[in-house]
């Protein structure tokens, strides 16, 4: 960090729960990064560490009480929640989000947080029958509906003896994701057109040809554009995923209703991202009746649907088109015949037959190639991450224009 740049301030709200120890681990790491990091504890933590670990590793005093003047004047709980780049709660028990889901301010952690305009990350750490109460799960959709930044709590042995999903993530996991939710807001002048999902094509009114598409990675996609300033247009086939804050968002079901949105859409956009797996083909008559069930075999006649991003292509006019490649063999041969087929800038490729990488899964397993020949192979990865690499990708080839 040069000294020109204004020392990022992490305000770290920890509450209380035995993971309280890997706190000071992601304290010394956030502190060793260059973040000045300011600490709330709970009553609760303070019976897992004492301030005074925090205070020595972060170099500043640890706030603890709302109604001690000595901190009030020293600290200030306004002033920390004026001074957060980001609000980051690490380890979040069950007791804190339920709080922080329903309003509740009664002690300072609570308060600051109530009074903070910086995004806030909650990092969740409890038993795994807590972490899979169904409250507690609501009370998390609540606040990422509002647009909180959640992480899922890691898989393993806990310290209450169980064994599953609740421990506190690795404080470098947690350290990267700060990270990333700090980055500079580099795609502000874009506006990024994105699709995900699947598309339906009726049969009859009750039945339908589709894909197992999740509709993960565009929606990632959306978030990462999002955090880093980009206007977003989301035309989103039908997912089990909450739609992203801050996206204007198209829902549609056929190929034919996502291609009327993308053409629509496609005028005042710098750049298209198709995350959708679009069906290739519908059937040629969807029946207006439900199709009785008959003995022996039933013959289906499938018609292909357009290629939206081919058409695109045709009519570029300056815009960047970025295409999505699922493939199970031949991963880099298809994605670059891809790219020369459809006119496009980039084309992201992933082996949907490899562990790890694909439909439905929170990873991907990817490589990107691009139109000036340059191929790019990732390890395993979010796919969070891997919507952040896509953009980096993007914005390093633009430079280059
Ligand atoms: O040709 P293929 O289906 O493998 O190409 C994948 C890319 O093309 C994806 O980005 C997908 O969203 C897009 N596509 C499309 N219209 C189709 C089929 C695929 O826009 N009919």
């Amino acid at each position: 960090m040069s000294s020109a740049e204004k020392q990022r301030v992490v305000v770290l709200g920890v509450s209380g729960g035995i993971a309280c120890y890997k706190a000071v681990e992601l304290v010394r790491i956030l502190v060793r990064t260059g973040f000045k990091v300011q600490i709330i504890m709970t009553r609760g933590a303070m019976e897992f560490v004492t301030p005074l670990t925090f205070q020595t590793l972060s170099g500043n005093p640890v706030a603890t009480e709302t109604f001690n003047l000595t901190q009030e004047s020293e600290i200030g709980h306004i002033n920390l929640a004026d001074a957060a780049d980001l609000f980051v709660i690490a380890p979040a028990t069950a007791n804190v989000i339920g709080k922080i889901s329903n309003g509740i301010a009664d002690d300072l952690l609570t308060t600051v947080l109530m009074a903070t305009k910086a995004p806030v990350l909650i990092v969740p750490a409890m038993n795994v029958h807590m972490y899979d109460n169904p409250i507690l799960q609501e009370n998390l959709r609540k606040l990422r509906r509002i647009g909180y930044h959640t992480m899922e709590p890691a898989e393993g042995f806990l310290a209450c003896g169980y064994e599953g999903k609740g421990r506190l993530p690795d404080a470098e996991k947690i350290a990267e994701e700060i990270e990333r939710l700090l980055k500079k807001k580099d795609l502000s002048t874009e506006r990024v057109l994105i699709t995900a999902g699947p598309n339906r094509e009726p049969l009859d009114p009750v039945r339908y040809i589709s894909n197992r598409s999740s509709g993960k990675m565009g929606y990632a996609l959306v978030r990462a554009a999002l955090r880093r300033g980009a206007d977003v247009t989301l035309v989103t086939g039908p997912t089990a995923l909450e739609p992203p804050i801050g996206a204007r968002v198209v829902a549609v079901t056929t190929a034919a209703e996502m291609r009327e949105a993308v053409l629509r859409e496609y005028p005042n956009c710098t750049a298209v991202i198709m995350a959708a797996a679009v069906a290739d083909y519908r059937p040629v008559m969807a029946a207006e009746k439900k199709i009785k069930r008959s003995h022996g075999a039933v013959e289906l006649r499938l018609e292909p649907n357009p290629d939206i991003l081919k058409e695109l292509g045709q009519s570029k006019d300056g815009k960047w088109l970025v295409g999505f490649a699922a493939e199970t063999e031949d991963l880099t041969a298809n994605a670059q015949k891809k790219l020369r087929e459809k006119n496009l800038d980039m084309v992201i490729a992933n082996n949907v037959a490899e562990e790890g990488s694909g439909f439905d899964g929170d990873t991907n397993i990817a490589t990107i190639v691009d139109r000036t020949g340059a191929i790019r192979s990732l390890p395993l990865m979010s796919k969070d991450d891997l919507a952040d690499r896509v953009f980096d990708h993007y914005l390093a080839l633009k430079s280059r224009r």
